[in-house]
């Protein structure tokens, strides 16, 4: 693992996105796993401010979100969707084919996940995945457990999570208890990881890079990839 601390958001901001923005100079046509959450908005907002000032082309880029919430329409504000249209793709030129979100309203839920990681699969994998990472260790939305999952699949949340997320949402009772997420598989298969953690984590940073690999803690697995680069506030 290739750990980089920083001493500030900006600073792991900036870092992400030039570790991204030569991913997609070197390979225009870059498949990239995308993450949503509070984590990647400076990044985000460099990788637009690169496509603004011309130095950046999404044209061939394809992607692939790690999550979203079950039961929430892509218009709803709180959805990943709206988060992603919002923060990225109505800034860039990204081919509105190219990426893809699991949809968290299909009516088979098994199916949905099943095609997701075949269309990923189809797509050539993923080049670089982006991560945050959750206080309790989760990546996408792969809780604590007592295994790890592979493929993409439906997860309960765990409560600390709930609560997590309920800033963003009015109430805590409108938090949707669970979501279709990309399984630990389907994240380890990406052929380079990219993890960012802003200030508050580096506990479980320590943990997953240093700590014992346990479904407890499930970025613990990114020990055993062979391109991953945490970038972290500390
Ligand atoms: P955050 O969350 O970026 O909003 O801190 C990351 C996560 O829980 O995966």
């Amino acid at each position: 693992m290739n750990i980089i601390q920083v001493s500030d958001y900006q600073k792991l901001s900036e870092m992400a996105a030039v570790i991204i923005a030569g991913q997609i100079l070197r390979k225009p046509s870059s498949v990239l796993g995308l993450a949503t959450g509070s984590t990647p908005l400076g990044i985000y907002e460099r990788l637009v401010k690169l496509y603004q000032e011309k130095c950046l082309n999404f044209s061939q880029v394809t992607s692939f979100n790690l999550d979203e919430y079950c039961g929430l329409d892509p218009q709803n504000h709180q959805s990943y969707h709206y988060y992603m249209q919002n923060h990225l793709f109505f800034h860039i030129n990204m081919d509105e084919t190219k990426f893809h979100i699991p949809n968290g309203l299909a009516e088979d839920i098994e199916a949905e996940c099943k095609a997701y990681d075949e269309k990923i699969k189809q797509a050539g994998g993923i080049d670089l995945q982006i991560l945050g990472i959750g206080h309790n260790g989760h990546i996408g939305f792969n809780e604590p457990a007592h295994s790890f999952l592979y493929g993409t699949h439906q997860e309960i949340l765990d409560e600390s999570t709930i609560k997590a997320s309920s800033r963003f949402f009015e109430d805590i009772s409108q938090v949707p208890t669970t979501a279709i997420s990309m399984g630990i598989g389907t994240i380890m298969e990406a052929k380079s990881i990219l993890l960012v953690a802003s200030e508050g984590k580096q506990e479980i940073i320590q943990k997953t890079v240093y700590g014992p690999i346990d479904p407890q803690v499930p970025a613990s697995l990114l020990q055993l990839h062979k391109d991953v680069t945490v970038v972290y506030v500390g």
